[in-house]
């Protein structure tokens, strides 16, 4: 049976949600590999917009498996109360429909603190994070001092495990000019959430493993998007964890052989919050108009998204590093009613043209792209549902990308609304 890995092939927020939560009919299990509640994944079904951030974007469905894996870091308070609200949107989880790796880092109000003095500070350059204490938390996964959720089960364990991330972090503090933490508060807080976090904790691997023999299908859902990747994104404007669909194997325990597709998101235009490198950001009525048509501000923390031209370089290269099978385009209803389109073919550097996005920060910066122009189309293509419904030059549009990029379009979507998709290659077909 086929596993479907979805990543995000630009710099998040290319409609991940929406398309996994599609495709999630046909899998028996959805499995979030990477990030943390950084992530803001938007479905809108029957009328409903449902905001994910912790859990895998498959709990709508009562009948499918979630599962958090090892790779994800996890702040449990944030995931007791995200549970609250989805289950007061009418949704079903349990133990039995949500599982959490017990390998899993955990994310602390230290981390988050850590996260935001940083970003606070006027000397160093600011990534624009989201505030969530992501880089702290995968920073004492790396320093083998992390919480992990197995840890809750035994308070001997707990209280070690504390005692040797606060030796580190009270260093730390005191030099950012902070008060030390609080260790017996710390202790009573994570003692009172633990039994509501051990419900839901198994061994994944085992159960991915069983799955897979019974001839289930996973379908992994990614975080964030490849250039926010912290080996390949464009460092240090990156987030915390690989993102990229290689990071799926190990970010639940199974082995690579195990991905059959790999589904690349992408937004018929680009977009990125924070700060960092984008060279088809625009600062004029066009940029204006993506975002208020697009309606792009951030999930997660509300921040408006910058906006620009579709760089064809770009998904080039992350179609490449994530091994993408197809793609998914999305938001291509934005563009309706644009006379003219461009299109990032390559870059120029200091009078030579580049046909891929350089690894030198400064030449990230410099590096100015080089645009074809399309004609735009007049006509609707919100909430079109196949081929016939498209104009002419939207097709072309869509055409021209795949040949850029060098790779196929799979799915379409043209709405925020789960129906609104146009299939035309089944990821899980065998
Ligand atoms: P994710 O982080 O990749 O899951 O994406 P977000 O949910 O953060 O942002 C994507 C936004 O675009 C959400 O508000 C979606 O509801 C919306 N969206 C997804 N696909 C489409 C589409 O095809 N057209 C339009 N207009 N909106 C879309
Ligand atoms: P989804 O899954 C867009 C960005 C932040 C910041 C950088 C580092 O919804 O696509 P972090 O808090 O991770 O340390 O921030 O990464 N970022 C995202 N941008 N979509 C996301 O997730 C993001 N998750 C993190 O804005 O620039
Ligand atoms: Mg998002």
């Amino acid at each position: 049976m086929a596993n479907v890995v979805v990543v995000g092939a630009q710099w998040g927020d290319e409609g991940k949600g929406k398309i996994v939560d599609w495709l999630s009919e046909r899998a028996d299990v959805i499995a979030r590999f990477q990030g943390g509640h950084n992530a803001g994944h938007t479905l809108v079904i029957d009328g409903t917009t449902y905001k994910l951030h912790a859990l895998p974007s498959g709990v709508v469905r009562a009948d499918k498996l979630s599962v958090i894996g090892n790779g994800v870091v996890l702040d449990p308070w944030h995931l007791v109360k995200e549970i609250e609200t989805i289950r007061g949107q009418g949704v079903k989880i349990t133990p039995e429909n949500l599982m959490i790796a017990e390998n899993t880092p955990l994310i602390l109000p230290f981390h988050g603190e850590l996260d935001r003095a940083r970003e606070g500070q006027t000397t160093v350059a600011r990534i624009g994070t989201t505030g969530r204490g992501i880089g702290p938390a995968y920073e004492d996964k790396v320093g083998r001092r992390a919480i992990r959720v197995a840890d809750l089960a035994d308070d001997a364990t707990l209280e070690a495990r504390i005692d040797r991330a606060l030796v580190h972090h009270n260093a730390l503090r005191s030099g950012l000019g902070m008060e030390p933490i609080d260790r017996t508060a710390l202790l009573a807080e994570l003692r009172e959430i633990a039994p509501q976090i051990l419900r839901y904790a198994a061994p994944v691997w085992r159960v991915l493993a069983e799955k897979r023999r019974a001839g289930k299908r996973i379908l992994f859902e990614g975080a964030q998007g490849a250039l926010l990747d912290i080996d390949f994104g464009t460092y240090p404007f990156v987030t915390s964890s690989n993102v990229l669909a290689g990071q799926a194997a190990t970010g639940v325990g199974i082995g690579p052989g195990a991905i059959d597709f790999v589904l690349g998101i992408v937004k018929a235009y680009t977009t990125r919050v924070g700060e960092g490198p984008f060279p088809t950001e625009l600062h004029d009525d066009d940029g204006q108009r993506l975002g208020e048509r697009g309606h792009e501000f951030g999930t997660t923390t509300g921040r408006q998204r910058r906006c620009g031209w579709f760089d064809a370089v770009l998904v080039r290269q992350t179609c490449t590093t994530s091994g993408v099978s197809g793609i998914a385009l999305t938001k291509l209803d934005v563009l309706d009613g644009f006379e003219e389109l461009k299109i990032c073919v390559g870059y120029e550097l200091d009078g030579q043209r580049l046909d891929y996005l350089p690894t030198a920060a400064d030449q990230q910066a410099r590096v100015t792209p080089i645009y074809e122009t399309m004609q735009g189309w007049s006509e609707s293509t919100a909430g079109a549902r196949s081929w016939a419904e498209l104009p002419a030059e939207a097709i072309k549009y869509v055409r021209r990308i795949e040949e850029l990029i060098d790779c196929p379009v799979a799915l379409l979507s043209t709405s925020p609304a789960r129906e609104d998709t146009i299939l035309v290659t089944d990821p899980f077909a065998d």
